[in-house]
């Protein structure tokens, strides 16, 4: 079942099989073995190498293989090498000498450099519509909530108010970036290897634009010996995934300490919550837990691949076979977490009474309470050190500021009048918050309206 067999004498030992093959794994890429082996044969034709009706046998025997792999009917078996080798030997099976010729003018090593190529660009497709999904999801959330007051929060401590439309608003930035950094990944790495050869091209006319073309590439590679051994496009997607899992992990923390029963910002919907074997009233959000978890994986796969190129000399050489088992793990783990993370955001209950009810807590209005001191005319200094002042008292008598008696505000400094309490309200404290890109709800309407025309006319 080998491709190499002539210059052996002796079967390979089953250990070294089994160690060497990648079948178990490269079999995924069946479609784009056959699509890029479909663009070579073409092309081989078009230059004249082999006849039109070799190339039609070729083509016909490969779309068989390629519709009874997905029917079914043909089964990739372990006896072979690795996915090339498997429909290589199945095509010669079936329509054969014209088989044999599939392979002029190539190598595995622009073969799998190709099949890769075509994986992750359908791959990065896949992955944007589902964080598009996502940021629909985010976005309903943010339009629905812009006037849902909340406690934003620095060191995990209550900071200054801001609403669920802002706060989840931060989010819809983040994987905002991250399609960006895939559609640069696709962009960049949209040169095909195909003609390269085992690393220094080939003898034979090959047409590598004609090639790249017909497989939807920008144009041929300009090295060959770079186009066999570059892995720098699944360092760069495996980085844009981990950065993609790190938004996910932190979004994974917010639900997960919202969740606690301190805080019950939120409630997970039944569905995407799991109980407890030994204590009934436990509601767990083992969901944003794995996904944070899993964060983990996906960077391991980063670090593994990075570090398996170091060492590299070029051209190609088998150490690249280990990019594909960690890249698949990673692409997988992402997709699953990207879909599960909308479904349950869209799933769970805001409580927005308790947030609201945490906002009027914590003294998160002590900057615009000096703030309105600041107006009146005091340095902001002093105004700080008088509301500090005034926050111990709070702290001592266990109110909030908006408790305070105007008497009390007076005591400390006569520039207090009855306005304060209309200055420090949550309402006031959100929405003189008006800075492009803060909370207030005029500010948040126009990055709504901003992110509208991203999400439906991009
Ligand atoms: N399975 C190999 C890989 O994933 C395909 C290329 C094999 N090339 C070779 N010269 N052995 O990298």
């Amino acid at each position: 079942m080998k491709l190499w067999g002539g210059r052996f004498t002796k079967e390979t030992n089953k250990l070294v099989h089994n160690f060497n093959s990648s079948i178990s794994f490269d079999r995924r890429l069946f479609r784009q073995d056959i699509e890029g082996s479909i663009a070579h044969a073409t092309m081989l034709e078009k230059q004249k190498i082999i006849s039109k009706d070799e190339r039609d046998l070729i083509i016909k025997g490969l779309s068989d293989i390629r519709e009874e792999i997905i029917e079914g009917s043909l089964e990739i078996s372990q006896e072979y090498e690795d996915i090339h080798s498997f429909v290589e030997s199945h095509l010669i099976k079936r329509i054969g000498e014209a088989g044999k010729k599939l392979h002029t003018g190539r190598s595995r090593n622009d073969q799998v450099a190709l099949d890769m190529k075509l994986y992750i660009r359908d791959e990065i497709n896949v992955l944007d519509n589902l964080i598009k999904t996502f940021l629909l999801t985010i976005h309903k959330i943010m339009k629905e909530n812009t006037q849902t007051y909340m406690p934003g929060f620095t060191h995990l401590q209550k900071a200054q108010p801001v609403t669920l439309s802002h706060h989840i608003g931060a989010y819809f930035e983040m994987f905002k970036r991250d399609r960006s950094r895939l559609s640069d990944i696709k962009k960049r790495m949209n040169a095909s290897p195909l003609g390269s050869g085992a690393l220094a091209g080939t003898t034979y006319p090959l047409d590598r634009e004609y090639c790249a073309l017909l497989l939807g590439f920008d144009g041929p590679s300009l090295n060959s010996m770079d186009s066999v051994s570059d892995r720098d496009y699944l360092i760069e997607l495996l980085s844009a995934l981990s950065t993609i899992m790190m938004h996910l992990s932190r979004l994974s923390e917010e639900v997960i300490i919202w969740n606690s029963n301190e805080y019950r910002f939120i409630e997970l919907d039944d569905s995407y919550s799991t109980g407890s074997s030994i204590m009934p009233q436990k509601k767990n959000p083992d969901i944003a837990e794995l996904v944070r978890g899993k964060t983990g994986r996906v960077y391991g796969a980063l670090i593994s691949l990075l570090t398996t190129m170091k060492g590299l000399p070029l051209a190609y050489n088998k150490d690249m076979q280990e990019d594909k088992e960690l890249t698949f793990d990673a692409i997988d783990t992402v997709k699953s977490c990207i879909a599960l993370s909308s479904e349950m955001l869209s799933t769970m209950k805001f409580n927005k009474d308790i947030m609201e009810d945490s906002a009027t807590k914590g003294f998160i209005n002590a900057t615009d309470a000096a703030d309105y001191l600041v107006n009146k005319g005091v340095p902001f200094r002093d105004a700080h050190s008088i509301i500090g002042k005034l926050v111990l008292e709070c702290i001592d008598k266990n109110i909030s500021l908006d408790k305070l008696s105007l008497e009390d505000y007076k005591a400390i400094s006569p520039e207090f009048d009855d306005d304060i309490y209309e200055a420090i309200s949550l309402t006031t404290c959100v929405n003189k918050r008006n800075t492009f890109g803060a909370p207030s709800k005029e500010a948040m309407q126009k990055v709504l309206a901003l992110n509208e025309e991203y999400l439906y006319n991009d």
